[in-house]
């Protein structure tokens, strides 16, 4: 139980998305959850959902490539709860284009959303966690970061970036008891894929074939990754990597 505490979730506008699914695991927990994203309109919606249900959801506005914009939302979550217990890095785009299409500005445009945005969430929330000495960062990356994919250079980049990104400011903080660990999804059905097969229906039966489970993984089967790793059950765990890809990279 993961009681009295406080995360921020990034990216959660969404509602078939994986941080929407993982901020109502947290607060379901009784976290008290502050859920941002780009899309100011529809992650404010999000809120009033959750908080219809009992939980304690505070919606903000926040492009996670802007250092003023997460400076300002420290600032409030510090005044109006004093902790921030957890940090997801959920935020993310899926720039794929295959080496021919891939110019200068879309790959700066998906390293920053996806990798830069976490080099910035984690340095924002730092600070309060050290003062604490406690915490625990959960940044998403992808299978895509572990192994190469057609058309996904950029993207695969970022989440490659985040990965080891990860461990190396877990060493840097684990003294002082701030946890930092990265979630490794498959495919899951959330709106990211349906974009990305938008125009190749087929794509999902091959695509699902592929998988050993046989089936796209849902945002819960994510969410229940990220509250195991922000709750007291994975204490000593930091530095980690931990995929959830129904069996897809073990073949
Ligand atoms: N769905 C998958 O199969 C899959 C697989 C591996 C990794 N992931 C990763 O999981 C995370 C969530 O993916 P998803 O499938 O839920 O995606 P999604 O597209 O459903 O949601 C991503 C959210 O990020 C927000 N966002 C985009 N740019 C932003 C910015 N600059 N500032 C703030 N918010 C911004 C979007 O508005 C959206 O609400 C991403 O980091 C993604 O790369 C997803």
């Amino acid at each position: 139980m993961t009681q009295n505490r406080t995360a921020i979730v990034t990216g959660a506008a969404s509602d078939a998305g994986l941080g929407y699914a993982a901020a109502r695991l947290l607060a379901q927990d009784v976290m008290t959850v502050y859920i941002t994203d780009i899309d100011g309109n529809a992650v404010m919606k999000r809120a009033e959902e959750l908080s219809a249900n009992g939980c304690k959801v505070v919606a903000a506005q926040q492009d996670v490539t802007d250092e003023s914009a997460w400076n300002a939302l420290i600032s409030r979550v510090k005044e109006e709860t004093g902790r921030i217990d957890a940090l997801v890095n959920n935020a993310g785009i899926a720039v794929l284009r295959m080496m021919d299409d891939l110019t200068e500005e879309s790959w700066d445009r998906q390293i920053d959303i996806n990798m830069k945005s976490v080099y910035m969430g984690c340095r924002a929330v730092l600070p309060m966690m050290k003062a604490q000495e406690s915490g625990s960062i959960v940044n998403l990356s992808s299978v895509a970061g572990m192994i190469g994919i057609p058309g996904c250079t950029a993207y695969s980049a970022s989440k490659a970036g985040v990965r080891v990104m990860s461990k190396s400011i877990a060493m840097e903080v684990a003294a002082q008891n701030i946890r930092v660990n990265t979630v490794h999804p498959g495919m899951i059905w959330t709106d990211m894929q349906k974009v990305a097969i938008k125009d190749n229906p087929e794509q999902y039966d091959i695509i699902t074939q592929g998988i050993p489970m046989k089936r796209m993984g849902k945002p819960d089967d994510i969410a229940q990754m990220v509250l195991f790793l922000v709750s007291d059950r994975s204490t000593y765990i930091t530095g980690s990597e931990f995929v959830v890809d129904g069996g897809m990279t073990a073949q």
